[in-house]
């Protein structure tokens, strides 16, 4: 299988710190083409061989902006247990509900676009319930709970240009960790 050819925006793009804007239906064959790109590359990437020989690192999911594109569009590979995914294409993704609880990745979260080893934790809610719309404009609502959770409000930090490491206080990194729990 070769690795689709998709050109990843570093930190240091301005376009990375901008918000992204919502996007009308139906959407244009090159987008869904992009979407579907990124799902594949993100899947290979967690292939750790695969991972190897390309020279890249692995990744959970990606939003447009880091494409090149002001777009409230992203997309997340969650591998399961069994080596199987589930895909997620979000447009125009909304939270409406989310838990009181607080939690945060113990390892740190990594970004694609982030390519430096960051210190410290960001709080991310346990639980979130999200509106969106899929690939065909059909409204969904999912819940989403642990990493997932963590995945989507990464994501949709990217749309208002906000990255995870924004969201870490520079002199006390691990701030608040005692009051949530550590995935
Ligand atoms: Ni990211």
């Amino acid at each position: 299988m070769k690795l689709p050819e998709i050109k990843i925006l570093d930190e240091k793009n301005k376009l990375l710190h901008q918000q992204s804007k919502e996007v009308t239906f139906p959407l244009d064959k090159e987008t869904i083409k992009l979407a579907k790109d990124t799902l594949k590359y993100l899947k290979m990437s967690q292939d750790e061989k695969v991972a190897e020989k390309y020279n890249i690192r692995a990744g959970m999911g990606m939003a447009f902006v880091q494409l090149g594109f002001l777009k409230r569009i992203f997309v997340i590979a969650s591998e399961n247990d069994d080596h199987t995914f589930d895909e997620y294409i979000v447009v125009n993704p909304k939270i409406i509900s989310q838990s009181e609880e607080l939690i945060y990745v113990g390892e740190g979260e990594g970004c694609l676009s982030v390519n430096r080893e960051v210190e410290g934790i960001v709080p991310r809610y346990a639980r979130i319930t999200v509106q969106f719309y899929d690939i065909n404009g059909n409204l969904q609502t999912i819940r989403v709970r642990e990493d997932l959770s963590v995945a989507f409000q990464h994501e949709i930090d990217h749309l208002n240009g906000i990255l995870f490491v924004d969201k870490i206080d520079k002199k006390n990194p691990y701030k608040n960790a005692s009051k949530m729990r550590e995935i």
